[in-house]
């Protein structure tokens, strides 16, 4: 049954501040949206994608994403709003939704098939998690350490997350909350969320730190 993907890439890219949106910034000559794209479609599980991107850039995206088997669309003033323009131009025969940030353009495509086999084998929703290595602690106004955090109960949360199509539309009717993930609106439903191993190389890019970072490790792949 067919695997749709949202795609995510209207951001504005603040923290980046490369002076044009995020997902067009260029990893080792090709912009992230696009490794993003492809990254999606070499897992061969992934039947179509829709990419969202800032209304001034439809043209561009579309320009830049020939013969492949995508949707472009404009998005909106926040990341839920995006995703939720993305899932309004999904068909109604898509049974697994994909949402996954065009800021993750390294993603493996081993993390792609993990959330998809998970979903088909019965759970409404999953995500991809690495364990939290730092020690984490939680303090107050002034800086002063009021505890430690128990860090073997947490996860850092990656993408895509992956869905029931039923779910997902189930969780966006209810009221996008641009307080949570994707995950978290279907956690809010009652649906258990199970996890499945995420990868290093799926993290981020947020600011010029992993654009380098994210350039580096190209670099080190193809040496
Ligand atoms: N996103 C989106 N629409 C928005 C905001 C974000 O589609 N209105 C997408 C981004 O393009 C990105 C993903 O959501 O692929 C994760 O968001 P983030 O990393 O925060 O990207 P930006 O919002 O672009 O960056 P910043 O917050 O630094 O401005
Ligand atoms: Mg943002």
């Amino acid at each position: 049954s067919p695997v749709v993907a949202v795609l995510p890439a209207a951001g504005s890219g603040v923290r980046l501040g490369a002076g044009v949106p995020k997902a067009f910034v260029e990893i080792g000559g090709v912009p992230m949206l696009v490794r993003a794209v492809d990254g999606l479609l070499s897992s061969g599980v992934v039947g179509h994608v829709v990419v969202v991107v800032p209304v001034e850039q439809l043209r561009d995206a579309v320009g830049l994403l020939p013969d492949r088997p995508v949707t472009v669309v404009p998005g909106g003033a926040d990341r839920t709003a995006s995703v939720a323009a993305g899932l309004a131009a999904i068909g109604p025969d898509a049974e697994v939704v994909l949402v996954h940030d065009a800021a993750r353009p390294l993603t493996p495509a081993g993390v792609v098939r993990r959330v998809v086999d998970a979903v088909r084998a019965g759970a409404p929703a999953v995500i991809p998690v690495l364990p939290v290595t730092d020690t984490v602690k939680t303090v107050d106004d002034s800086g002063t350490v009021v505890s430690t955090v128990d860090r073997s109960a947490l996860r850092a949360v990656q993408t895509p997350q992956g869905f029931r199509a039923r779910e997902l539309r189930l969780a966006y009717a209810r009221g996008p909350d641009p307080a949570t993930d994707d995950a978290g609106l279907v956690e809010a439903l009652g649906e258990p969320v199970a996890t499945v191993a995420g990868d290093p190389l799926a993290f981020k890019v947020t600011t010029g730190w992993d654009l380098r970072l994210a350039g580096l490790l190209l670099e080190d792949a193809s040496a």
